[in-house]
């Protein structure tokens, strides 16, 4: 347990007068193209509260985007992280080895879905995870294509760039991108023209018609795609779908590489997201809340195809750092001793229906979506036309965010309100954070 008080506890105006000051002496040192929702300095975390400069308690619907799932400073992540850091901090993988990265790639094999025989190799971040999958699909089938989805997000390197769908802020002005990226519509069930009834058979048949006439299936390496879309605004495709694209993807010789970099660990109620959908994908993406914190991601995936590259040809000083690979261990270890798939599940039967009577109130609720602790709300300026609603969206995220609640913003069109609390928080937090999000309705609207 968090030694930190875990009740949220507002004493000046957020942000107070230490983190202005703090941001001032930031806006002189740090790059002004790396930007922070919300400027409070942060010097304390755990549990579901985040402590600032000024004393400020803030309940945590965020965990730091979907990363701090156990929880900040986790006492099994630290407990590891000490021991590690005493003992030594770098040798590099490539150089001389060590036993904690293979632990960590062997805890991926078996918890990731999959019976077949698998491999990992572990990176520092999501994107570079993604770029490693596309390399290790390219190189395995000889072929170049990659498909990507409409409001898919998958970092922000040059590669991923290419594979992100939204331009502002992700993309504008950083071009050119790496090409052979091709992209599809995203069975988006609230925005299918059609209705969300006729989605999913839809969908399928558009991504097939696109990839047969425009693409061709035998120049295609993989389909990259996020199981619930993350910072697209938490689209869940409806049910069948993904299975759909799944089995296209095997009869055309086509590797499905699914990015669960935020909805992976836990998150959305199942250990990886795909497991709902009953899909088992050939390479799997992770980062973020794999290690409780610390950088580390990896690519997991059919022992044939991760085999594949020549020895050398994947790889990076960093990647696999052993604290970091240490703090992965904690992290899976008390994601099992903590049966926090089923926190995850609980945490979506506190927020669903307190949701859904903020809707019934307020029909700029357009729709309300995502599984286990990945809940999102989508703002539109009224049900009937479904005109997206940027402006409310922002006031309110504002407002949970002067009353001490750290919100986050999401989706193609800047209109989505998620929700991402730690699994760490308690019910007492959540029902607090959910008065403060009635609040903001109340009082912006
Ligand atoms: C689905 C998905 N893929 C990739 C990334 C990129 O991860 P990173 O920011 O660690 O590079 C993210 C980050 O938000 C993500 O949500």
């Amino acid at each position: 347990m968090t030694s930190i008080p875990q009740a949220r506890h507002v004493v000046t105006e957020i942000p107070g007068p230490r983190s202005l000051e703090l941001h001032a002496r930031r806006a002189a040192a740090v790059s002004a193209g790396v930007s922070s929702g919300l400027p409070i300095y942060v010097e304390r975390a755990g549990g579901g509260i985040l402590v600032d400069a000024d004393g400020n308690a803030l309940i945590d619907f965020g965990s730091g985007i979907a990363v701090t799932t156990v929880g900040n400073a986790a006492p099994r992540v630290v407990a590891r992280v000490q021991e590690q850091v005493a003992d030594f901090t770098h040798t590099c993988f490539m150089v001389t080895p060590y036993e904690e990265y293979v632990a960590v790639c062997e805890a991926l094999n078996e918890r990731t879905p999959g019976a077949y025989e698998k491999r990992s190799a572990l990176f520092n971040s999501g994107a570079e995870a993604v770029e490693n999958a596309i390399k290790i699909a390219r190189h395995a089938t000889g072929r170049q294509a990659i498909i990507a989805f409409d409001h898919a997000y998958h970092g922000r390197t040059n590669l991923t760039m290419a594979l992100t769908a939204k331009n502002m802020p992700y993309k504008h002005r950083f071009g050119p991108f790496a090409g052979e990226i091709y992209r599809v519509p995203m069975a988006y069930p609230y925005r299918w023209p059609t209705g969300p009834e006729h989605c999913a058979e839809e969908a399928f048949e558009t991504f097939a018609s696109i990839m047969h006439t425009q693409v061709g299936e035998e120049n295609t390496a993989a389909v990259i795609i996020e199981p619930i879309q993350g910072e697209g605004g938490f689209v869940v495709p409806p049910p069948g779908w993904l299975a759909n694209v799944a089995n296209w993807c095997q009869s055309n010789g086509i590797l499905l590489i699914a990015d669960e970099i935020q909805t992976g660990f836990c998150r959305t109620g199942d250990w990886f997201a795909c497991e709902h959908e009953h899909v088992v994908p050939d390479l799997i993406t992770t980062a973020k809340g794999i290690a409780g914190g610390m950088p580390l991601a990896g690519v997991t995936g059919r022992a044939d195809v991760m085999d594949a590259p020549h020895a050398g040809g994947l790889g990076g000083t960093y990647g696999g750092n052993p604290v970091a690979c240490a703090a992965a261990l904690g992290a899976i270890e008390t994601m099992a001793a903590e049966n926090l798939p089923q926190r995850a599940r609980d945490i979506e039967a506190r927020f669903v229906p307190r949701l859904q009577a903020l809707a019934s109130k307020y029909p700029e609720i357009g729709d309300i979506r995502g599984r286990g602790a990945m809940i999102a709300i989508e703002l539109v300026t009224d049900g009937g036309t479904k005109t997206p609603n940027p402006g409310l969206t922002s006031e309110i995220n504002k407002a949970c965010h002067q009353a001490g609640l750290v919100t986050l913003t999401a989706g193609t069109y800047g209109n989505v309100l998620r929700f991402l609390p730690p699994l760490s928080i308690g019910d007492d937090l959540i029902r607090e954070g959910l008065d403060i999000l009635e609040d903001a309705f109340a009082t912006t609207r």
